[in-house]
């Protein structure tokens, strides 16, 4: 029998399975494991040590349970720990930042908003990356403060949620963006309240497409992919509260397992 070799997957919470979604539609063959850290969400407004030491803890618990490759799906993990992750564990890491640079180069108004977290938008990875990709472009960065919180209770609908969003979008839409670039991994759940709040001329992107190619080819590139005949498994553990990652995840449910547990 194949030893199982899934592909470990964690976030501050559930949002992560918005990028879980992009890679098991591009990598049927391969398993998973996902850990939704809700316990400790919001990881924003952490001090970028406590991301270290969160990101470790979960990076751990993955390898324990045999994880041959690490996909951090959230944009303040990646931007706080990524580098120190890689330099501490010997298991490849792919990592998610907002994705500026697409909107950077299809920008037409030379405006784009990013609605991220404070976590992100503060780390020094991000400020670097910002500053490259967007040299005579303005971009329009807001915290989505809150956003999270409700994600995670499931208030996609909220009145509360919608309140927030308009507040948070308004700003970008003063200064004509056309393009908003979603740097969490939580906010893809957000996207049929935001695009009735910015209409159809702002281009809404995630970078969770970009980051299941980035898998896809560096499991080719280090010989680690999983051969097609294989039947996949995916496995979901959560130390919070299970129900939303069931209703996040309601349409794969004749092939996930989700479980509560203690990491
Ligand atoms: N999904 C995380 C991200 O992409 C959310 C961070 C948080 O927990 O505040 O940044």
């Amino acid at each position: 029998m194949k030893q199982f070799k899934p592909i470990g997957i964690f976030d501050s919470g559930v949002g992560g399975t918005s990028i879980w979604q992009e890679i098991q539609q591009l990598l049927p063959q391969e398993s998973t494991i996902y850990l939704a850290d809700s316990k400790n969400a919001p990881y924003g407004n952490k001090s970028a040590q406590e991301i270290i030491r969160l990101s470790k803890k979960n990076t751990e618990k993955l390898l324990e349970m045999g994880c041959k490759i690490i996909v951090v799906a959230c944009n303040t993990a990646t931007t706080n720990a990524i580098s120190i992750l890689r330099k501490t564990y010997s298991v490849p890491f792919i990592g998610i930042e907002p994705a500026i640079k697409p909107a950077a180069l299809k920008t037409k108004t030379k405006n784009i908003g990013v609605l991220a977290t404070k976590g992100t938008l503060s780390s020094n990875l991000f400020s670097k990356t910002a500053e490259f990709f967007s040299n005579g472009i303005k971009s329009i960065e807001v915290v989505g403060e809150g956003l999270v919180p409700l994600i995670e209770e499931g208030r996609l609908n909220d009145l509360k949620t919608k309140k927030l969003l308009k507040q948070y979008l308004s700003p970008m839409m003063k200064a004509n963006i056309d393009y908003l670039v979603l740097g969490c991994s939580h906010y893809p759940y957000l996207i049929p309240v935001i695009k009735k709040i910015v209409g159809n001329h702002v281009t809404i992107i995630d970078s969770g497409e970009a980051v299941a190619r980035q898998t896809k080819a560096v499991l080719k590139s280090l010989n680690l992919a999983t051969t097609p005949s294989i039947v996949a498994k995916h496995l979901f553990y959560s130390n919070g509260n299970t129900v939303i990652l069931k209703e996040l995840l309601k349409d794969y449910k004749e092939k996930i397992d989700i479980e509560k547990l203690d990491f």
